[in-house]
């Protein structure tokens, strides 16, 4: 790929031609290392101190219909670097969570702000959003997707790995929003992706076949696995979840049980690569998913991970939100 010898521009003059980001799938790979450079870009004028108020005046709605810490503080931050505002609108607060329609709320927030963001359950909310409504609309997490977090996880492996092309990613637990998101990134940028879960707790077979799709143009594999020590072996990045997502804390006990042998700990990262880095999206659950010492330790990027979504979310905003 063309990335990694960067000889693709940052920068938000370049024509890009997504309105929205529903999915990491709609994105082409160059699409996403245009987010990805100039997200790079992005931090490093932060850390030089040099302003970017490349969306002066714009607001963005911020909706939300699960808890967030990450993605509502990265986003509101990244509105108000970006010289506009946000609004934080809580499904408990606003109509919608009193039974005023997606198609309405759509409707009604595109007379006044210039970009949504969305975390909810339903990809299809999200997609009605932009169905109905005229302005970007970002998807913030649903029970299928988290497209943003897996941008800023891209950002993050590139920072450290200086590439893409033949890493190994491998996802340990559940098949889920993360993992799907990840498994699109993965092979869209020829990235070979292995998951190793309970049975059960596979990926959506659908999500499963269009990332196998992906993998064959970018020359990349996809493999599910039931066995953690076959998804771990040489992998150069090793990535964990929640076991239990949001929405089903009911089900936590049962699969506290079904996922304990995809615990990653230091048996289990010993399997990877010795230059291997751990990820996770967080928040974590300390002692299930993963352990102190692999969260804590040397290999661990999660906090770089964490501030990536600030710097990369400001790409995202800045190239949707821009207009003309
Ligand atoms: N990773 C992530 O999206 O975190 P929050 O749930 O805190 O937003
Ligand atoms: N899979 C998790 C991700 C949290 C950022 C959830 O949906 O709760």
């Amino acid at each position: 790929m063309m990335f990694a010898n960067g000889n693709l521009k940052a920068g938000i003059d370049k024509p890009f031609s997504q309105k929205h980001l529903l999915r990491l799938q709609d994105y082409s790979p160059e699409e996403i290392f245009h987010v990805l450079s100039l997200g790079m870009k992005l931090k490093n004028e932060r850390k030089n101190n040099i302003e970017h108020p490349l969306l002066k005046g714009k607001n963005l709605a911020m909706i939300f219909t699960k808890s967030s810490t990450r993605t509502r503080v990265s986003f509101e931050v990244a509105m108000t670097q970006l010289g506009g505002s946000a609004l934080f609108l809580s499904s408990a607060d606003i109509q919608l969570g009193r039974g005023e329609t997606i198609a309405d709320t759509a409707r009604v927030l595109s007379r006044y702000v210039d970009g949504i963001m969305i975390r909810t359950f339903k990809q299809s909310d999200v997609e009605d959003l932009a169905k109905y409504g005229t302005v970007p609309v970002i998807n913030g997490l649903t029970d299928l997707y988290h497209p943003c977090q897996i941008l800023a996880d891209l950002m993050t492996i590139y920072e450290e790995k200086g590439s893409f092309k033949d890493l190994k990613l491998a996802f340990l637990g559940d098949g889920n929003n993360v993992a799907h998101s990840l498994m699109i990134g993965c092979s869209k940028l020829g990235m070979h992706f292995a998951i190793g879960c309970p049975k059960g707790y596979e990926p959506n077979q659908d999500i499963f076949e269009m990332a196998k799709k992906n993998a064959e143009k970018s020359g990349s594999t996809i493999e599910i696995s039931h066995d953690p020590v076959e998804a771990v072996k040489d992998a150069d990045v090793v990535y964990t979840d929640v076991w239990a997502s949001m929405g089903q804390e009911s089900e936590k006990e049962e699969r506290k049980k079904v996922f304990s042998p995809y615990q990653v700990n230091s048996n289990l990262f010993s399997q990877a690569k010795p230059d291997a880095i751990f990820l996770h999206c967080l928040p974590a659950y300390r002692g299930l998913e993963v352990t102190d010492d692999i969260i804590d330790g040397p290999n661990s990027r999660v906090f770089d991970e964490a501030e990536n979504r600030l710097h990369v979310q400001k790409a995202v905003l800045a190239l949707l939100l821009k207009g003309d």
